[in-house]
C-alpha cells in the first residue's frame, strides 16, 4: 500500500480528530487535560495525515510540575507520540518527531524531554536512534517502571 501523508500542526479546534487514534472517550481525563492545553497554547500537537485520515501524532508541551520534563525557556516535553497501529514501521514515528525537533529549535529551545516505559523496546529505540542519550531519572508509577531522557538540539546543520 503506497502511503503519502502530510503532517501539520493540530488546530485545537480540530482536537476531535486524535479520536481516530486514541479512546477520547474512554480517557476523558487525559482528553480534558489536552484540550485545554491545547487552548492555552501549552500543547503543540503535530498530526499526520493521509488525506482526511489521521495516521499519527506528537505534542510538544511548554510545562510541566515536573522540573525533570521542563525548564522554562529551555526544555520541552515530548508527549503522547503515537502512530496508528496498522501503519506502523513505516517511518510515521520518526518524522513526527524530526517535525517537532525542528519546531523547538526554530522556537530557540535547546533541549527536549521524553518519558518512556522500559518494556516499549520499540520507542526506546527510537528515542535512542533520535538522540535521546541521556538519562534524567529511571523510576516507577502505576504503569511499571520507566525511564526519562533528554535530548540536547544541536544546531541545524549548515548553519
Ligand atoms: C513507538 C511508535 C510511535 C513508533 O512509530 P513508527 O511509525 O512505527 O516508527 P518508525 O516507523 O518511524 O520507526 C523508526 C524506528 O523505531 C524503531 N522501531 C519502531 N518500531 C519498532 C519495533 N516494533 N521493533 C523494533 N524497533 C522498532 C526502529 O529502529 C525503527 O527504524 P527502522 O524501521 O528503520 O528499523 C509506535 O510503535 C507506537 O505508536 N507505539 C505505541 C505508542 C507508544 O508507545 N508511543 C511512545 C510513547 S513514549
Amino acid at each position: 500500500m503506497d502511503l503519502t501523508y502530510t503532517i501539520t500542526r493540530l488546530d485545537p479546534g480540530d482536537f476531535d480528530l486524535c479520536g481516530a487514534l486514541w479512546d477520547i472517550e474512554r480517557r476523558a481525563d487525559l482528553a480534558s487535560r489536552f484540550r485545554r492545553e491545547l487552548l492555552e497554547g501549552n500543547r503543540t500537537t503535530f498530526l499526520c495525515r493521509d488525506g482526511e485520515a489521521p495516521l499519527g501524532e506528537v505534542s510538544l508541551v511548554r510545562y510541566t510540575d515536573d522540573p525533570d520534563y521542563t525548564v522554562e525557556n529551555r526544555r520541552l516535553y515530548v508527549s503522547r507520540l503515537l502512530v496508528r497501529r496498522d501503519v506502523r514501521r513505516r517511518g510515521i514515528g520518526r518524522a513526527l518527531l524530526r517535525t517537532a525537533f525542528e519546531t523547538a529549535r526554530a522556537w530557540g529551545y535547546a533541549e527536549l524531554s521524553v518519558g518512556v516505559n522500559l518494556d516499549n523496546f520499540a520507542a526506546l529505540k527510537l528515542y535512542w536512534e533520535e538522540g535521546f542519550d541521556s538519562i534524567l531519572y529511571i523510576g516507577e508509577d502505576g504503569d511499571g517502571r520507566f525511564v526519562k531522557l533528554l535530548k540536547r538540539l544541536g544546531k541545524l546543520e549548515g548553519l
